[in-house]
């Protein structure tokens, strides 16, 4: 096959959702039709389950799982499709923010009881901010839920979308009779239990056909007609220009459990989902079908054997092939590495390949070269844009507690973060190291993993800080911005690319501090300049 028709069957997305909205169920449901697996219960959640012993040690078992789904690749009708697991847990988020950067477009599970949940609009944002394709499954139809309407409204409200649906659910709940797919005319009937069968779908191209009331009854049927004829009067239709472009988003209706409308779903995903999109590098736009190789670092997966220093840098791949065994540029090292063994990833297995295209993810095994945001190329100097670093939520000052460790202390925490397990700040003022953290558990991880895996003693003390803002001034000359530096001295650190952070101890300080230097901004994201 050609290196465009390559490029042109690859579709490589992630789901994102709430913990519990359905998107383990949905993806194991994608790998059935895939025939990626072979049976339900085959896609171990990488959640945290409630009611774990400990959740720490939950933790460590996730990132056990986490290698075998971190890609999980399938063949559907001629196309390749490369799920990117995007961790659910909230101590995860992070993780899946990196993850966000080398997808080309998303699938959003709503559930249809619970509406938009919190982290759903975290990471909706981040997709919005970036025009990523999205495609809405509203999961969960079994169950009783909020009207379809309502829920519409909601997502749009709440998510800042512009839906168009392209499913309507027929009634819900324990009422629930089946699917009106608008995208393929044609009507999908729940039996209640199909959790291993692929249902029939009946063409229904003529809405005032009898043959609908012959399938749902007439009462639901002329309410249908009703919905739909709304449907059609308040929501533009779907132009697939505008879902690229980030601008309006497909919704479907389904229960992923019950494998119901998730076949729709993915027919139509194949159709109108993007093939990899070119990247904005610092230097210029680079296009998948560019002949020269170039790929990123988004994730980095480390030490699961102590006794082996072996990590794992799951590297995008932009434009051109990446071949095992060529030499390629590390463009931070100014290196040339050579890869024996790269891993192309499968549902729940890897294997050695000798190629891979724009699109795909490959695992280069790694002793401590890879940071994540890395570029790779065939020798061009590319620095890929788009691994923003977000506020954490906590932070506390870590402490060497065994004077004799200090270097496998600085190195173990030096590896963390470079694996984006949390970030590093350093005071300006004195030099002490505070560590913040999307989720209070990940300091317990950290502790144990410089134990365990560095042999590293740390302690923590609490710091009284609630947010780290990217310090950007209109001048950095200016009288303003030097007095802001001197009074805020206490407050000043830098992040580990060397960025300017201030860090605030509430809300308020906030605010007051913007009034008083309004030409200093402060954000919340590291990257601002885009
Ligand atoms: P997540 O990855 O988004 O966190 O969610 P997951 O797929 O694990 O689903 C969360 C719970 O919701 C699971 O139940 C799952 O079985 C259920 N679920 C998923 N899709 C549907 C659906 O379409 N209808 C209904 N009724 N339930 C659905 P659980 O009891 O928490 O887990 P389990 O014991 O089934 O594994």
């Amino acid at each position: 096959m050609s290196f465009k028709k390559e490029i042109a069957r690859r579709r490589t997305f992630g789901i994102v959702s709430h913990p519990d909205a359905g998107k383990t169920t949905l993806t194991e449901k994608l790998l059935l039709f895939g025939g990626a697996i072979q049976e339900a219960g085959a896609v171990k959640s990488n959640k945290i389950k409630k009611g774990a012993t400990s959740d720490f040690m939950e933790i460590e078992r996730q990132r056990g799982i986490s290698v075998a789904t971190s890609v999980l690749a399938f063949e559907y009708n001629g196309i390749k499709v490369n799920i990117l697991d995007t961790p659910g847990h909230k101590d995860f988020a992070e993780d899946t923010f990196r993850t966000l950067t080398a997808v080309d477009s998303v699938i959003v599970v709503v559930d249809v009881a619970k509406g938009v949940e919190p982290q759903t609009e975290k990471l909706v944002e981040v997709c919005r901010m970036r025009n990523i394709p999205m495609i809405v499954f509203v999961n969960k139809l079994d169950r009783e839920g909020k009207d379809a309407f309502e829920l519409l409204d909601e997502i749009e409200e709440k998510l800042r979308l512009k839906v168009t649906p392209l499913s309507f659910p027929i009634g819900m709940g324990y009422d629930f009779k089946g699917i009106y797919n608008l995208w393929e005319k044609n009507v999908n009937l729940f039996s209640g239990d199909s959790r291993k069968n692929i249902e029939e779908t009946i063409q229904v191209s003529n809405l005032e056909d009898s043959i609908l009331d012959e399938l749902v009854g007439e009462d639901s049927a002329n309410n249908l007609r009703e919905e739909l004829e709304l449907v059609q009067g308040v929501y533009p239709a779907f132009d697939q220009e505008e879902y690229l472009a980030g601008h309006q988003q497909p919704v479907f209706f389904g229960s992923a459990l019950n494998n119901f409308g998730v076949r729709e779903l993915l027919d139509c995903f194949v159709k109108i989902a993007p093939p990899p999109r070119p990247k904005m590098s610092e230097e210029r736009l680079v296009l998948p079908n560019e002949d020269a190789f170039s790929g990123f670092v988004f994730k980095i997966h480390a030490n699961m054997d102590p006794k082996h220093r072996d990590r794992l840098a799951f590297i995008k791949i932009v434009s051109g092939v990446f071949e095992r065994n060529k030499p390629y540029l590390h463009v931070r090292n100014k290196k040339n590495l050579k890869f024996s063994s790269p891993n192309a990833f499968f549902a729940e297995r890897k294997e050695i390949v000798d190629i891979s295209y724009p699109g795909d993810i490959v695992g280069l095994h790694d002793t401590g070269n890879f940071k994540i945001g890395d570029t790779l190329t065939s020798g061009e100097i590319l620095h890929y844009k788009g691994i923003p670093a977000f506020s954490p939520e906590h932070f506390r000052y870590i402490n060497n507690a065994d004077p004799m460790k200090s270097k496998q202390l600085a190195k173990g925490i030096d590896q963390l973060m470079d694996e984006g397990v949390a970030q590093l700040f350093t005071l300006e003022l004195n030099g002490r190291k505070v560590i913040g953290t999307v989720g209070a558990l990940q300091y317990e991880v950290i502790q144990y993993r410089l134990e365990h895996e560095y042999g590293a003693k740390c302690t923590y003390e609490p710091l009284g800080v609630s947010k780290a803002c990217w310090v950007d001034p209109e001048d950095p000359k200016s009288e303003e911005f030097k007095e802001f530096l001197r009074v805020k001295q206490r407050f000043m650190a830098k992040d580990k690319r060397g960025q300017l952070v201030f860090l605030a101890d509430s809300p308020f300080t906030l605010q007051m501090t913007q009034q008083k230097y309004p030409s200093v901004k402060m954000h919340y994201v590291s990257e601002f300049k885009d």
